[in-house]
């Protein structure tokens, strides 16, 4: 994700500024380690483009960036649910086993995710015909049992003769090509594949037009992958020719913003052909993508680093207008330990897109298959989520509406606290809820500040006065939450999907 946008705040004087460098080349930034005394950004080409935004404090900082660059559509409900994810589920028989299990277990859950093993040879916009008996109607099934089926579509189509997606392209001249004018060929996961060329405005057209493939077989959204663009055999050269609009130009100009018309293509394709708000997802993206898509934070492991790191990642999105992001819960690669699951679905479970997802090559990590008492605390994450929903539901509309992250750092609304600037384990959810999850391996407590104000700890109802560090009990079971005094925190009857009851 490549959102050349950063924040300066500073004391004295008090000063308050944001830089959006609208570059797509490749751009470098030293903050401070070339010297302490000054910072510098800049690009290896094109405009020096740069909008400076200023405000008394970081929210209207953000506000600003937003008010530019773009402010997220409000979703769907049910996409604030629980997903469950494997790459690996590669049969009709697994998919209805894995929902069969979900609702027997008693896992709250609104949609499974379709990895590339779907697809015919890993080509987009077809279906397996031999794993799968008959798609159309377990996508339907699936649907009456509450689950909303998203796919995941990448963007390299494979070389076939006689593939109409690869005949379409080549014929209409879609697709990337050298300087010689050669379509350019590299390696995804069908094998050699082409690059549509999204710049193109009639490259984006048909891929809108292409998603109606999915909506017709009942898809419910479209995770879009490896679109930065990733490529096996060797990056993409800068050399290689695409169009920014009207406009011809190269990879070197194109690259940063190549998730980014992906998703306005796959976007523009569900407002045409659906009639539902469109729930895009992505991996790759650049500066106002939040108009388009969600993201989460591509392929980490399994480790306890990166479950802290997941914190300051979200955050970080947040800041940056992405808010609506998510990490693969239990971690990608690598295989989680049961207490490892245990403390990311508590960081999961309060991140605005709240996904498990893990390898192909990584031990199973459905809640099931954790011991015991980690499935208990695995479904009391995702039914506090679920009883939470109108309160994020209400987050997404903030957002929508003014641009600040669900899910932020403390020091967005503590500006001028010194405790909160490097405070990475921490975070606020909406206005109102203080989450303070464990992020290290074997420990039962952990030291949380509480800024300004007064703070109900949501299990225990004690109440605390803020500006103070507190010892919080965190057992296996618990991640420390705190509530502001005098909120109003709806909540909804347990449900299983969302309107499996009339709320
Ligand atoms: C990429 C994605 C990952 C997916 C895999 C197979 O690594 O980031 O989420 O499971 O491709 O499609």
């Amino acid at each position: 994700k490549s959102i050349p946008f950063f924040i300066v705040a500073k004391d004295e004087p008090q000063v308050c500024y944001g830089i959006f460098f609208d570059n797509t080349f490749h751009s470098y930034f030293d903050f401070g380690k070339e010297s302490q005394d000054y910072y510098y950004f800049g690009s290896e080409n094109g405009n020096l483009d740069y909008y400076v935004f200023t405000g008394n404090n970081m929210v209207e900082i953000v506000e600003q960036y937003t008010w530019l660059t773009g402010r997220m559509p409000l979703p769907q409900l049910w996409t604030l649910g629980y997903h469950q994810s494997r790459w690996g589920y590669d049969s009709e028989e697994r998919f209805r086993e894995i929902a069969a299990k979900l609702r027997e277990h008693r896992i709250p859950c609104d949609s499974i995710h379709f990895d590339i093993d779907y697809m015919d040879a890993f080509k987009v916009f077809t279906w397996n015909q031999e794993l799968f008996d008959d798609e159309k109607q377990m996508i339907a099934d699936l649907r009456a049992d509450g689950f909303k089926p998203v796919t995941i579509i990448d963007p390299g189509v494979k070389v076939e003769p006689g593939y109409d997606v690869y005949e379409e392209g080549m014929a209409r001249g879609y697709f990337a090509t050298t300087p010689d004018g050669d379509v350019y060929v590299n390696k995804v996961w069908p094998g050699d594949s082409v690059f549509p060329d999204f710049g193109q405005p009639a490259v984006r057209d048909w891929w809108a037009d292409k998603q109606k493939y999915l909506i017709d077989l009942g898809i419910a959204g479209v995770w879009t992958d490896m679109n930065e663009p990733a490529s096996f055999n060797g990056p993409l050269p800068d050399d290689l020719i695409f169009a920014d609009e009207e406009r011809i130009t190269t990879h070197a100009e194109m690259h940063n913003t190549y998730g980014h018309n992906m998703v306005k293509a796959t976007f523009s394709g569900w407002r045409r052909h659906s009639d539902v708000r469109p729930f895009v997802i992505t991996r790759a993206c650049y500066a106002g993508s939040q108009k388009y898509t969600i993201a989460w934070t591509g392929d980490n492991h399994s480790i306890w680093s990166h479950l802290q790191m997941a914190i300051p990642q979200l955050c970080n999105l947040g800041l940056s207008g992405m808010s609506y992001a998510g990490t693969d819960v239990g971690g990608f690669g690598s295989d989680v330990t049961p207490e490892l699951m245990a403390r990311w679905v508590q960081v999961g479970c309060f991140s605005p897109f709240f996904r498990s997802h893990c390898a192909k090559f990584s031990a199973n990590q459905e809640p099931w298959v954790m011991p015991p008492a980690v499935l208990d605390i695995f479904r009391k994450y995702v039914e506090l989520r679920y009883q939470l929903l109108p309160y994020f539901y209400d987050a997404t509309r903030a957002c929508s509406l003014t641009g600040l992250p669900m899910m932020a750092p403390l020091v967005l609304f503590w500006q001028n606290d010194p405790n909160v600037r490097e405070l990475n384990d921490e975070f606020m959810l909406g206005r109102d809820l203080l989450i303070a999850p464990v992020v290290e391996q074997g420990a039962t407590k952990r030291l949380v500040y509480l800024p300004a104000g007064s703070w109900y700890d949501y299990w225990t109802h004690e109440l605390f006065e803020g500006g103070q560090h507190i010892i919080a009990d965190a057992p296996l079971d618990v991640c420390p939450i705190y509530v502001r005094a005098g909120t109003i925190l709806p909540k909804y009857p347990l449900q299983q999907f969302v309107g499996e009851i009339p709320a």
